[in-house]
């Protein structure tokens, strides 16, 4: 089964063409991380009009670089949310445009169920897993115990990781994309500041991250006026370790209650270097897996990816999709 699928939830336009739910024969990403770095962040507005500027040559791109003709593809993807309702709308319309003109049946796909899957390329996984999603809009903790049954059992109260990690990094006067520059500088850098782990021990699986980011805000602060030493490298570190281990000690509580054999960190955050290592060293007795990195942010690839598991599940859409800012999985 081909399925062309888009992407264009937020700051990524993309079009790719996957194969029987695990195969990726293109999957062509336009960022828009470059001109965003001049105002510190995605401006909704903007985002749109780049989709609509990139999405046609993103889906002539895809079909090509896939060897392919539409005459090939049996459905047509989209995400439908969430996301900024802007975005989602031109990757909706191109869909849509290409499945009338083309007489192909749609499929709207949940983003975060995407990300999700973005871990089931070229690999298969083991029931029931537990899927940490770290994004920059959401960090959600969702157990599997069959393909496409989404249960979602813990989520933040504020900031999602991916938001805390670009929160920090402009504390600390890293520029835009805040994450994956904050990465690269902890790398160097040594844990010495014990910043606290907000809810490490809370009964459910919930997480806050907005005191944790207080508190690095008020640690650089308290830093700069008594004239001490320090490197942001030292501060990235200490930040980046406590934020892992709240992650990981909710995980490590969610495979016993669950009786969890897999465990997929998946989303932009799942990038993170110290995430990576934390989870692979942290847990015992259960399969840790990453997607490839090129997977981890957005990507119409991994739309494509779960809409073959919808479609499996029997859920198809129709011409009436609508895009959805807010979207439970
Ligand atoms: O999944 P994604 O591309 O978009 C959303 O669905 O939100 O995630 C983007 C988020 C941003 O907040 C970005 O800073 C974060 O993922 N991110 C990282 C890394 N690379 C991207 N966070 C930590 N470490 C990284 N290496
Ligand atoms: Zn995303």
């Amino acid at each position: 089964m081909y399925i062309l699928s888009f992407e264009s939830s937020c700051d990524e336009t993309s079009v790719a063409v996957t194969k029987d739910g695990k195969h990726v024969l293109s999957n062509e990403v336009l960022s828009q991380i470059d001109i965003f770095k001049d105002y510190g962040g995605v401006v909704p507005e903007i985002s749109s009009r780049e989709h609509v500027k990139g999405i046609t040559y993103a889906y002539l791109s895809a079909l090509k670089n896939a060897n392919l003709t539409m005459d090939d593809i049996d459905y047509v993807a989209v995400t439908e949310g969430p996301g900024l309702i802007g975005s989602l709308l031109t990757g909706i319309n191109a869909a849509k445009t290409v499945a009338l003109n083309y007489d192909k049946p749609l499929v709207g796909v949940n983003h975060l169920s995407g990300h999700i899957y973005a871990s089931m390329i070229e690999h298969d996984v083991v029931f029931p897993l537990l899927a940490v999603v770290i994004s920059g809009g959401h960090t959600e903790f969702v157990i599997m115990d069959k393909d496409y049954s989404f249960k979602r059992i813990g989520s933040t109260l504020d900031d999602a990781v991916g938001e805390a990690f670009d929160k920090v990094a402009r504390i600390l006067d890293i520029p835009y994309p805040g994450g994956p520059l904050l990465d690269k500088i902890g790398k160097d850098g040594k844990d010495i500041y014990n910043l606290p782990r907000p809810m490490i021990h809370s009964n459910d699986y919930s997480f806050s991250f907005s005191g944790l980011k207080s508190a690095t805000l008020n640690l650089f602060n308290e830093l700069k006026e008594k004239n001490e030493e320090y490197k942001k490298e030292d501060i990235a570190r200490s930040f980046e370790e406590a934020i892992s281990d709240c992650l990981v000690e909710k995980a490590k509580k969610a495979i016993k209650e669950y009786n969890v054999k897999e465990v997929l960190v998946v989303g932009g955050s799942a990038a993170n270097s110290i995430i990576r290592s934390k989870f692979n060293n942290s847990l015992n007795n259960v399969i840790v897996t990453f997607p490839q990195m090129k997977y981890c942010g957005d990507n119409a690839a991994m739309i494509g990816i779960s809409a073959y598991y919808k479609i499996k599940n029997g859920e198809i859409d129709d011409i009436t999709l609508s895009p959805k800012s807010r979207l439970d999985l």
